[in-house]
């Protein structure tokens, strides 16, 4: 198998090159990563030092970078992590998740069509389903998606079904849930808090703090991805989750043990997510499990292992946190609500 991962700098797309070493001797590997704000080089220094890895700057959007790739490196399946991935920047600016998540993903079915590559998948995520209070979604619920990001995600989602319809292109599709591990970039809930408690600064919590996520480790849903690229069905979708559900306070509670801090540190701020919150995200995956594939780690185990990897990997997170773009996001989305707790 001559693999392309996109987005493989990113935090799924790496630890899911790691994976494919592992899992998969013969396997060759071209990373293409365009290296926005999210993707960096020091997040798959290890994997770099493999030569069966090969790694491509560059845009899933240029055809060029992508049609080259295929030529030079005889590419036969591509798994599609890359994208804009962070719901509140998608409400600040949403120009780039519609050029990457959706643009992107029709040139990669369009090369995926013209190369007669034997297989494509697209990551996409449970929030293309929108929010659900009781109960839990199947492949089949309607896709309601509530914020610019997961619409984005929703819009890559559909031309995939949409490919696989009209022109019968082998691209399969799965949607996760909320994903934690290690490498996780420090503006999600996890790594973000993780990181300012370390440093004795406040966490924002937003609202009241009951918002429920179905939280998978990154390693059982790169696990699941590849049981789909391999047995699933060309033109079907796979949910990935753990049936996990945690409210983001019983998260902060473990993140402030962990880190050996106490409730002064967490400060609730009015929700800058607004009506676009989604309050509950929850769905089956049996259709997946039927494949041969189950989550292996166990949630509040391998949290704390998260946030002892994040203690003792200060030298890959703390030049991220430290640039000026990092800062100015966090100037400009939180600054309104955390002022003086910046
Ligand atoms: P991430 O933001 O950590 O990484 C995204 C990577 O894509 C980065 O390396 C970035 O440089 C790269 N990228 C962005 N735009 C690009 C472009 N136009 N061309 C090439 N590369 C580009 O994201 P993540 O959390 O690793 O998520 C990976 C995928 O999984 C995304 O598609 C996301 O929607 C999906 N997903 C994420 C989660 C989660 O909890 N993080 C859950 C379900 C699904
Ligand atoms: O469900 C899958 C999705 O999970 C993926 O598609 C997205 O790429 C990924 O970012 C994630 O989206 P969420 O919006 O659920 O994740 P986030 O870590 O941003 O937020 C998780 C919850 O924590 C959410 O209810 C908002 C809350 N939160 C988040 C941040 C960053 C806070 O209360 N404070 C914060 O500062």
């Amino acid at each position: 198998m001559n693999l392309l991962v996109t987005g493989g700098a990113g935090f799924i797309g790496s630890n899911y090159v790691r994976l494919v070493l592992k899992k998969h001797p013969q396997a060759r590997i071209s990373i293409v990563d365009a290296l926005t704000y999210a993707g960096n080089l020091s997040t798959i220094r290890d994997v770099l030092a493999s030569d069966r890895v090969k790694f491509f700057p560059g845009h899933i959007q240029d055809p060029c970078v992508i049609e080259g790739i295929i030529k030079s490196e005889q590419i036969s399946h591509i798994v599609n992590f890359a994208a804009e991935s962070h719901n509140d920047r998608s409400l600040l600016d949403s120009g780039s998740f519609i050029q990457t998540d959706v643009y992107g993903v029709h040139i990669l079915l369009e090369a995926t069509r013209k190369f007669k590559l034997e297989r494509m998948l697209h990551v996409s995520t449970d929030e293309v389903y929108g929010s659900i209070l009781e109960g839990a979604f199947t492949e089949q619920s309607p896709i309601e998606p509530n914020t610019p990001y997961s619409a984005s995600k929703a819009g890559g989602d559909l031309q995939c079904r949409a490919h696989s319809i009209s022109y019968q292109t082998p691209v399969v599709v799965t949607r996760g849930g909320n994903n934690y591990g290690p490498f996780q970039y420090p503006e999600k809930l996890i790594p973000f808090f993780a990181t300012r408690l370390i440093d004795g600064k406040k966490v924002p919590v937003y609202g009241d703090g009951n918002q429920v996520r179905e939280w998978v480790h990154v390693m059982d849903h790169c696990s699941g991805i590849d049981t789909v690229l391999h047995a699933g069905k060309v033109g079907e979708v796979y949910n990935i989750g753990d049936s996990n559900e945690r409210r983001n306070n019983e998260i902060v509670k473990i993140l402030l043990e962990e880190t050996g801090r106490d409730e002064s540190l967490v400060k609730s701020i009015p929700d800058p997510r607004k009506g676009a919150h989604d309050r509950r995200y929850s769905m089956t995956t049996e259709k997946t499990q039927a494949l041969g594939w189950k989550p292996e780690h166990d949630f509040e185990k391998y949290l704390r292992d998260t946030v002892k990897w994040y203690k003792e990997r200060q030298d890959w997170w703390r030049p991220i946190t430290e640039i000026p773009a990092f800062q100015d996001f966090i100037k400009r989305f939180y600054g309104p609500t955390l002022g003086s707790d910046l």
